[in-house]
Formats: structure tokens, sequence, C-alpha cells
């Protein structure tokens, strides 16, 4: 059974937020998307999105450009978007569906999906070459239960021993059946550890979110993962609300196999660095976040259901989408301010509340993730 803790007993009490540097520092920042987004395990997606023969996904951080590729034979490879020949990017398209290779705009090398090399026109004009030499620089891809992992860094660390406990938490709500339902992307002149301070505590909620405290008590809850590359916890649906939609009701049937419990509750959890997972009775939300420059991260967010909601005409997921579509912007909205506001001359640390002991606990285990690349603080 878990156990639930309530903010004291996670310790925030005298914790201050960052300093300015970790918001506005160029140098952290690069060294915040080595360290911590490619050196290391990261969820980037859900297999629904990447369920056809050929489709692709190319995730961008920083300099880097990886492609996720469905094969034919519906194994996922994960590729560095960089062509063996000259360097030349193969494709700038967002995502897409490709036939059975992938060819470079400049001089036509032909890759096969899983990266090796197919062809290249004119092979006998390049002294000494061999084909096998030259397929595409792989990264580490790793897809279980309905939730798809990529480590791009050199040294890859172990999946299992980090992550697959953790997960098996969340198999009630059974994310490798759901399937997609809806998406809004999000353009946000925040840095990103402001939308994931911002998604773990609920002490804004009544003056910022009006609706979401009709459905949901921001003090109810409690947290079960403190500390970690995963943490959050639940809040209680009240009485009157079976779930988080503009109406309140539920969008179609409880997803199967939730308890009572479950079903009168949604859990959050931040999955370090770059996915926010919502787990309701009936959806799951998740937001993948990926940032631009050190005040601007884009938010990918991303709606799934059961087969049977979305088979079923009379059900309207929109009641649920609008209704976090219009929470996702007020979360934003705060999250800007901040970021202009932490620029100032006259911005200092400030102390946080017993009811962000979430935050602040995202903030130690960053600054420890730091720590652990030997690297130094800004200042
Ligand atoms: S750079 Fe790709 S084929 Fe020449
Ligand atoms: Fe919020």
């Amino acid at each position: 059974m878990n156990q639930f803790l309530n903010s004291l007993e996670i310790g925030a009490q005298g914790q201050c937020t960052l300093p300015q540097e970790f918001y506005r520092s160029q140098e952290l920042f690069e060294r915040e998307l080595r360290h911590l987004f490619l050196d290391r395990w990261i969820c980037v997606g859900h297999s629904d999105n990447l369920r056809e023969p050929g489709t692709f996904l190319n995730l961008k951080l920083g300099s880097e450009s990886i492609l996720l590729i469905r094969d034919h034979h519906l194994k996922l490879h994960a590729n560095f978007n960089v062509c063996r020949h000259r360097g030349t990017r193969l494709t700038e398209a967002p995502c897409g569906k490709l036939g059975k290779t992938i060819q470079c705009p400049y001089h036509a090398w032909t890759y096969q999906l899983d990266g090796t090399l197919a062809g290249v026109p004119d092979e006998k004009e390049i002294a000494g070459f061999c084909k096998a030499d030259y397929g595409l620089h792989r990264a580490k891809v790793h897809e279980i239960g309905g939730l798809i992992w990529l480590h791009a860094g050199r040294e890859v660390g172990d999946f299992d021993s980090r992550y697959t406990g953790i997960l098996s938490r969340f198999q009630p709500w059974q994310l490798a059946n759901l399937k997609f339902g809806s998406h809004r992307e999000y353009h946000v002149k925040a840095n990103w550890k402001l939308i994931l301070q911002n998604y773990s505590e609920c002490y804004h909620c009544a003056p910022v979110h009006p609706r979401l405290v009709e459905l949901s008590s921001p003090t109810s809850g409690g947290n079960d993962l403190v500390e970690g590359p995963v943490m959050g916890g639940y809040m209680d649906l009240r009485g009157n609300a079976q779930s988080m939609t503009c109406s309140g009701h539920k969008c179609g049937e409880f997803i199967s196999g939730l308890d009572s419990q479950q079903q009168q509750r949604v859990y959050y959890y931040v999955f370090f660095p770059n996915m926010l997972l919502s787990l309701h009775p009936d959806y799951v939300m998740i937001h993948w976040l990926t940032p631009v420059t050190f005040d601007q991260t884009r938010i990918d967010c991303r709606w799934y259901f059961p087969t049977a909601t979305l088979a079923t005409q009379t059900n309207s997921i929109e009641d649920a989408v609008e209704f976090w579509d219009q929470t996702n912007r007020e979360d934003w909205q705060v999250s800007e301010l901040t970021q202009l506001g932490v620029a100032s001359s006259r911005y200092t640390p400030g102390p946080y509340s017993n009811r962000e002991a979430m935050s602040a606990a995202l903030d130690r285990y960053y600054l420890q993730q730091l720590a652990a690349a030997n690297l130094e603080s800004p200042q």
C-alpha cells in the first residue's frame, strides 16, 4: 500500500527558490541539455503516436536532432539526424511517415529505417569506401508499457534499475492500451524548470485556476514519490466531480482496473526533466517539455483515452481537452510572469511555503543531478 506524505514530512521548511542564474545562464542551459536531457533516459513519447510502420518523430534538443523511426517490422530505432557524408540533416520535419528508406536531400545517400546505409550514388568514386562503416549514429531507445524512452548519451545507464519498479505503479491505468485522442502545442516564454515547479504545487490553484478548485480541493491529497526521477502524488476529486473536465463528468467510462479510491483521485507526477504525467479516472494527459532557450520552452500536451471512449460518438473528449487547455494557459501565463520577474536586478530567492514542498523537492533533485554530473553551479 502506498504511503502518502504531507508537505511537512517532505521537508521543505526553510528552502528558498533558485537564484537568478538558474533561469538566465546560457552556459548553464547548454550544460543542462547535455547532462540532464541527452545523457540520461528520458521519456519522449507514447507508443500510439508511432504505431504505423515508417512513422517517425524528430526530437530536437539543443543542437541535436534525433529521429525516432518505427520500421516495417514494428521495431523502433533512434538515429542521429546527421548524414554520414557531409553531416547534413536528413529532414527538418517534426514528424511524418517514410517509405522503406530515408534519403539525404544533398547527394542522395540513402539509409534503411534502422540507420544502416543502403545506397550511395557512384560509390566507386569514394576511395576505400565501405558502406557498413557509415550507418547513422544510433541512440538507445526503450519501449515499455506504452511509453517510449530515449538515451542519447555515449554512456548509457541501466534503464531497469532506475525506472522499471517505478513504472509498475502506473499499471492500473493501462497506458499501453490507451489511444491518442487529442493534442495541443504551446510555446511558453519561461525556463523549463519554472514549468516543473508550477506543476508540482497547488498553492497557486485558488488564485490562478478558479475552475480547477471547484472540481478538486488544492489542499487535498498527498505525495507518494518525494525523491528521485519521478515525483508527485494525488489530489481528491470533490463529491460532485467525476473527473477534471469542463462539465465535471467523466469522458466515457472509467479506465477498467482502477479501484474505487483511484476513481476518486487525480495523480500528478513529474518525470524529471521533461514529462508531466496526469492520471485521471477516465483518461491520461501527458505534457512533454522541450527547452528551446533558457527562457523558452515548447510544450506538447497529449490526451489518451480507452478505445471505447474514442469509439462512442456521444462521448466528448473535448470536455477534458478544453478544461486542461484553459488550465494550461493559466499556468503558462504565471510561469511567463515569473520568468520576467526573476530577470530583474532586484530578484532574490524567496521562501517556499510548506504547500510547495514538492517544488522544493524538485529543486533539490535538480541540484543533485547537476552535482552528480560534476557540474558547478553558475554562481
Ligand atoms: S551530405 Fe548527405 S548525401 Fe551528401
Ligand atoms: Fe496550475
